[in-house]
């Protein structure tokens, strides 16, 4: 038996957005206000200042429009501009794109009986223009795009009804799209509520008396919902492949002493103890023992541990920007919070602007890690890139060889890990064009190969202008990986 010496024929070459960072139209056709239609720009000298995203307070602020910034409001405004967009990525030679579906566009208040038939029909025109131009949609169902009334009123994923809000939102959005969608992915970075309560779980932490145990509730109902999402997908249509995603963060041993090295084993088992769920269909041993060690008693049914054994995921997304570093004492399971610190750092790697750091190897070990780990589960590379501030010359050009030099660093490990018998189905860089950034609501924080003229208040022409990784990633996937 051979080992592939280079890319699959049809491997899955696009670029990847969400919903709510590109399209914009927050409150048009129909669509309800999404849990991140309310967090605001803050610039960024100012950031230190202000607390993470946390109280009703805020959200209500939110809600009366205090401080009047809300970037993810407009986001490019993809809602009426992707024809040309699409233009785009077919010229920049994509056979795949991903995006997600916003919640909010097919049931505004996420309890209502019935989807709202607006929202469907963009989606359809969206994914049929895809189609039309060969580009198959890979489509994500959650991305942090929650209709905020399941968070103000019945208290997030940490609710059981929510499940059933989200069973009724897959059912009208598979159903609808069956032979229009083949991949889906139930859940972004499902791991990411080990990092943060409001997007990820839709939790106002500060109502929370005990916070971890919310967390671990919500995950759980996370994963229930996530194993109902396969089951109703499957019986709607076999054919379709039924993903989910967690995003990796690889860590090292701060040091050879071996305190330093299990704490580094354990940091990993803590990030990836949601897929271990999902893929293999079982609570993992050593999540158990940290719940009876620390007195957290999940709350389950009857049937959910038959329904996550019998509904397992087809693929395994994951996102790869940045490695981290484990010492002695770190255990992310106890913390709801992402730490950045300076005991977090490699001094071996390279740092971008907003302290994420840059390494390429490392994605090659990752890839590996989950191939033996998953037993060769397919896997795809659904978001990976490098956040940082272009110049548009005074001759429209922007010259952007970092972004070059990240992923060439990173697409030949990626075949790399290929060679060594990864089974990975495609790569989806973040973010294909610019849109507004997750975690910090900037514009100015870019991942495009295409530029978006625009700055962080929504000022500017929306032009979108071809950087140098435009022709750079044409010619990658004109070669299949071959010409870097
Ligand atoms: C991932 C998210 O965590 O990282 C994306 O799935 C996000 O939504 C991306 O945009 C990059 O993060 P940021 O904060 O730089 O936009």
């Amino acid at each position: 038996k051979k080992v592939p010496n280079k890319l699959p024929d049809h491997f899955l070459w696009g670029s990847a957005v969400a919903a709510n960072q590109s399209e914009g139209a927050w409150n048009i056709d129909g669509k309800g206000i999404s849990q991140a239609d309310v967090v605001p720009y803050i610039e960024r000298d100012k950031i230190s200042d202000i607390p993470v995203f946390e109280t009703r307070e805020q959200i209500e602020a939110g809600i009366r429009d205090e401080l009047k910034i809300y970037p993810k409001r407009f986001g490019i405004d993809f809602y009426h501009h992707y024809e040309q967009d699409i233009r785009l990525l077919k010229e920049l030679g994509l056979n795949s794109f991903r995006t997600s579906i916003n919640w909010t566009r097919i049931f505004p208040n996420g309890d209502e009986e019935t989807p709202n038939e607006q929202g469907l029909l963009f989606y359809d025109h969206l994914f049929d223009t895809l189609l039309a131009h060969g580009i198959e949609p890979i489509v994500t169902i959650s991305h942090y795009e929650m209709p905020l009334k399941l968070i103000t009123s019945y208290g997030g994923w940490k609710n059981r009804k929510t499940i059933h809000f989200f069973e009724r939102y897959c059912r009208a959005i598979l159903k609808r799209y069956q032979s229009k969608v083949k991949y889906w992915i139930i859940f972004n970075q499902l791991n990411s509520g080990l990092t943060d309560a409001y997007l990820a779980l839709g939790l106002i932490a500060q109502e929370e008396d005990d916070l971890q145990t919310a967390k671990f509730h919500a995950l759980h109902h996370q994963l229930v919902a996530n194993a109902k999402a396969v089951k109703i997908g499957k019986e709607i249509n076999p054919g379709m492949q039924m993903g989910s995603m967690i995003y990796d963060m690889t860590t090292y041993p701060a040091s050879t002493k071996p305190e330093d090295v299990l704490a580094a084993m354990q940091e990993t088992d803590a990030g990836l103890f949601v897929s271990d769920v999902m893929v293999n269909g079982a609570y993992p041993s050593y999540i158990i023992r940290y719940f009876q060690e620390h007195n957290i008693s999940i709350e389950e049914e009857a049937d959910d541990e038959q329904l996550l054994a019998e509904h397992t995921i087809d693929f395994l997304a994951i996102s790869y920007y940045l490695t981290t570093v484990s010492k002695h004492g770190d255990n992310q399971l106890d913390t709801i919070a992402w730490n950045m610190g300076e005991d977090k750092m490699n001094p071996y790697l390279e740092t971008s602007e907003w302290g994420w750091q840059i390494d390429p190897i490392g994605l090659r070990i990752a890839l590996n890690n989950l191939h033996k780990r998953y037993r060769g589960l397919p896997l795809l590379i659904a978001e990976n890139g490098l956040g940082a501030r272009d110049e548009l010359t005074e001759e429209g050009k922007v010259h952007d060889a970092y972004r070059i030099a990240y992923h060439r660093q990173h697409i030949q490990q990626m075949i790399e890990a290929v060679k060594d018998g990864v089974q990975l189905i495609g790569y989806q860089p973040w973010s294909g064009i610019d849109i507004i950034s997750a975690g910090t609501s900037e514009m100015s924080k870019r991942y495009g190969f295409i530029y978006v003229d625009q700055d962080d208040y929504g000022n500017g022409s929306k032009k979108r202008i071809k950087k140098d990784s435009f022709y750079w990633y044409q010619k990658v996937i004109g070669s299949n990986g071959e010409t870097l």
